[in-house]
Parts: C-alpha cells; sequence; structure tokens
C-alpha cells in the first residue's frame, strides 16, 4: 500500500489558506483527504466558543486546548489516513499553535512551542505557508462579519513574525496575492514529486 502524504498548510488569517487547501482537495478528489483545524470535535468546538469573544486565558491553557484537539483529531483521523496511503492535506497544525500562541518571555516562544509540539505529534513530509502581509490580510478580513480575537493589526504582525522564526527552510513559499489557480498548481508540483498523483 502507498506511504501516504502528510500536508499541512499555515499563514495567518486572511492569507486564503482554506480557500487554497479546499481547491487542492478539490482538484485531487478520493486520493486526499481534507482535515482543519480547529476540528469538528467537540475540542475544536470549544476552542471556537473561545475564540469568538474576549478572554483572559493563559498561554498554558491555550495550548493545552489546541494540543488535545490535535491529539484525538491525528488519532482518530490523521493517522489512520496516512495508513490508507492518502495525501492528507492539513489547514493548520502545530506551527499554528507556536505562532498565534507564541509569546515573549516569560512566557513561551514560538520556537519552543514547535519544539515541545514535535515530541509530541508526527511531522509533516511537506509544509506550505501562504505568505501576505498583515496590512493586506485585514483588508480581506475586513469584508468578513464577526472578528476572531486574533484578527488585529498587531496580533497579525506578531503572529507573521512568529511564523517567520520557526517555517522550515524546505517549506514552499507562496504568494498569497497570485490567483488560486497558480498556487494550487505549485503545490501540486510539489507534491507529484513526492508521490504519483
Ligand atoms: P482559522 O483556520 O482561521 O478558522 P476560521 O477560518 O474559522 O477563522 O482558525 C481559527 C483561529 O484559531 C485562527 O485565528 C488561528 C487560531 N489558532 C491558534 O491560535 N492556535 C492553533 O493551534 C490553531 C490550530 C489555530
Amino acid at each position: 500500500m502507498a506511504a501516504g502524504l502528510f500536508v499541512v498548510f499555515e499563514g495567518i488569517d486572511g492569507s486564503g489558506k482554506s480557500t487554497l487547501t479546499k481547491a487542492i482537495w478539490d482538484d485531487l478528489g478520493t486520493q486526499a483527504l481534507l482535515l482543519r483545524e480547529p476540528t469538528g470535535l467537540h475540542t475544536g468546538k470549544l476552542i471556537r466558543e473561545k475564540l469568538a469573544a474576549p478572554n483572559t486565558m493563559s498561554q498554558k491553557d491555550w495550548i493545552q486546548l489546541f494540543s488535545d484537539d490535535r491529539a484525538l483529531d491525528v488519532e482518530q483521523h490523521l493517522t489512520p489516513a496516512l495508513a490508507a496511503g492518502k495525501i492528507v492535506l492539513m489547514d493548520r497544525y502545530y506551527y499554528s499553535t507556536a505562532a498565534y500562541q507564541g509569546q515573549n518571555p516569560p512566557d513561551l516562544s514560538a520556537l519552543q512551542i514547535v519544539q515541545s509540539q514535535q515530541a509530541l505529534f508526527p511531522r509533516p513530509d511537506m509544509v506550505v505557508y501562504l505568505e501576505i502581509s498583515p496590512d493586506a490580510a485585514l483588508s480581506r478580513l475586513g469584508s468578513r462579519a464577526g472578528l476572531e480575537i486574533f484578527e488585529t493589526k498587531s496580533q497579525l504582525e506578531r503572529i507573521a513574525k512568529n511564523y517567520d522564526s520557526i517555517i522550515p527552510k524546505e517549506a514552499l513559499r507562496l504568494d498569497a496575492a497570485k490567483p488560486v489557480a497558480t498556487n494550487v498548481e505549485k503545490v501540486k508540483k510539489a507534491i507529484g514529486k513526492k508521490v504519483p498523483i
């Protein structure tokens, strides 16, 4: 049986990551599975409630919530799909926890979070990073109602800087301003170098 391929998509809110992953999934068909964090499981629903309203949750508690959600998703969806030889497209993974929850000392940095997450969860075979400036991302988000707590300029600037410190150097970096079809082709080409599609 084919070995499967684990591809993770990352980027700040407003980068168009969800549109891109969905388009790639549509194109690849049944050989691919699209997963998304926060998940649709009870652990992910709890996170979405917390994201919708201002709160004073600690960094440690945020990391715990995302890790609990990830652990269930890995066990129930990721591991079986890879074992069945699927190409798994994961819309956000532990790089999001590092970039979004990473803070200045005395809290944990993005790098420290990524290192502890790597000890807990499977490593992706490929990371795709959708690059966009916080200003351009915000103007895309501006047309959307009900912004979440991380969707402000200062938060997105902190998150983009964190991403720069942790995204692997071998990641496929895409320009989010390019047409979706162009980026779909780039990702398919990269996937096609690793597995037959
Ligand atoms: P997102 O994929 O942007 O969902 P939606 O399109 O419904 O807004 O994810 C929701 C938010 O969760 C986003 O602001 C990023 C944040 N997030 C973290 O802070 N840490 C994490 O580990 C993950 C997976 C997401």
